[in-house]
């Protein structure tokens, strides 16, 4: 029997503290007219001290949960698309994983750059199409702050923090992530880059390797080059997921791309001759927030009223690597209404899974002790 991936849940968090312009006119060679009037982008949010990406991801779990009304033991699946994990491994959906107590689920990290929330999407849906799994947590995670260098003003005003999340459920009616299609070309990897962390001396002999230069991870952008790319990429993945579904681009009730610049969207629609309020943007509020800004976008979408039962919608992301892609989504539920006492009830769970990794990781240590203190009452019998 065909299985569908319905969006079920979504959820976004966006850090308290929103940095306007002006702020970073202090900081950098730049004015509010200029940013706004090239990008769209007026203010934008960045993470406290204390807050991650695997923090931020959670947080949009955790919403998306609610509003699916799902306990976390559900969840069989979580993927985290981000470009700013906090570790390689540990993965951030291995800690989301943990501060949900999501304890029956699967976890890693895809790294598409600005696609991956399309990606892992598809990954996800895949999933439960085969029947592997029966509900998925798909997360578009950033702190898009620490990887900027804040000294260049080409870049670090584009971008933002935050974390978008939707909850997909496997049902054999038809809906949900309908038509997806998924593109990539290594050959532009240097016009759109954030090299990996400064790699440690090998002290073997054969193993040295030439050094790649990078002693830092900031983003590197030849942001016209890029720019030129983004305009082509979204009409043509835009066409791949109408074919592929038999529908035109009046079948459309809204289409919502990631959200990089306002002059790439207006251009994108000019050569598809779509009106842009076709196109959802939020992004004056959120800058580019990578592999979380189309997540996050829904998510308005859906608190503006943007979307209805039966409204089919796509998503299309672009983003480094090159890579992109686009899904096209039957959105078949209406927001339901979470009252408060369910809101705080289903937060106390995350308390308690918090209180439950704790024991797990004190279990582990007094394990670990023990078997050392018995290893060594065996040393101690072997060496009678
Ligand atoms: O999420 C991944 C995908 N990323 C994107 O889609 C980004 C794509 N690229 C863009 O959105 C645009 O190319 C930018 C917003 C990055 C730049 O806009 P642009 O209109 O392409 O500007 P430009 O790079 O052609 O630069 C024009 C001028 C330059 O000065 P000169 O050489 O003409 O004297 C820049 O140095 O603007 C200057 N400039 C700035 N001036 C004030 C660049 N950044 C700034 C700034 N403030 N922040």
């Amino acid at each position: 029997m065909m299985r569908y991936a319905h969006i079920v849940g979504w959820g976004h968090y966006l850090p308290e503290r929103v940095v306007t312009n002006d702020e970073l006119s202090r900081l950098v060679d730049t004015t509010d007219e200029w940013i706004v009037q090239r990008t769209g982008i007026h203010t934008r949010h960045i993470a406290a001290a204390h807050e991650t990406t695997a923090t931020l991801a959670f947080e949009a779990a955790a919403r998306a949960l609610a509003v699916a009304d799902l306990h976390p033991s559900q969840i069989e699946l979580i993927i985290v698309a981000t470009s700013t994990p906090g570790h390689m491994f540990p993965s951030t959906a291995c800690l989301v994983q943990d501060y949900l107590g999501a304890s029956r689920a699967g976890a890693f990290d895809l790294g598409a750059a600005c696609s991956g929330f399309v990606y892992a999407l598809q990954m996800a849906s895949q999933s439960i199409a085969t029947g592997a799994v029966r509900n998925a947590l798909v997360i578009g995670a950033e702190t898009m702050s620490r990887v900027v260098d804040w000294s260049d003003r080409g870049t670090c005003v584009l971008f933002g923090d935050g974390a978008g999340a939707v909850v997909l459920k496997g049902s054999s009616i038809p809906g949900g992530v309908m038509a997806t299609t998924l593109r990539s070309d290594g050959s532009g990897a240097d016009l759109l880059s954030l090299p990996a962390l400064y790699h440690n001396p090998v002290p073997i002999a054969g193993a040295e390797f030439a050094h790649n230069g990078h002693h830092k991870n900031i983003v590197d952008m030849d942001g016209r080059q890029v720019y030129r790319f983004a305009t082509n990429v979204i009409a043509s993945s835009v066409q791949d997921v109408l074919k592929q579904s038999g529908l035109t681009l009046d079948d459309i009730a809204l289409i919502i791309p990631h959200q990089a610049n306002v002059r790439i969207i207006e251009t994108a629609a000019r050569k598809m001759k779509l009106p842009l309020e076709k196109f959802y943007l939020n992004l004056d509020h959120t800058g580019n927030t990578s592999a979380a800004s189309i997540p996050v976008a829904l998510c308005d979408a859906v608190s503006e009223g943007r979307l209805e039962p039966d409204d089919n919608i796509i998503f299309v992301g672009f983003g480094g690597g090159l890579t992109w892609g686009a899904s096209l989504v039957k959105w078949d539920v209406t927001p339901p209404q979470v009252s408060f006492i369910d809101h705080e009830w289903k937060r106390a769970r995350y308390v308690m899974a918090r209180g439950r990794s704790r024991l797990r990781r004190l279990s582990r240590r007094v394990e670990a002790a023990v078997a050392r203190s018995s290893n060594g009452h065996k040393g101690d019998d072997s060496a009678e």
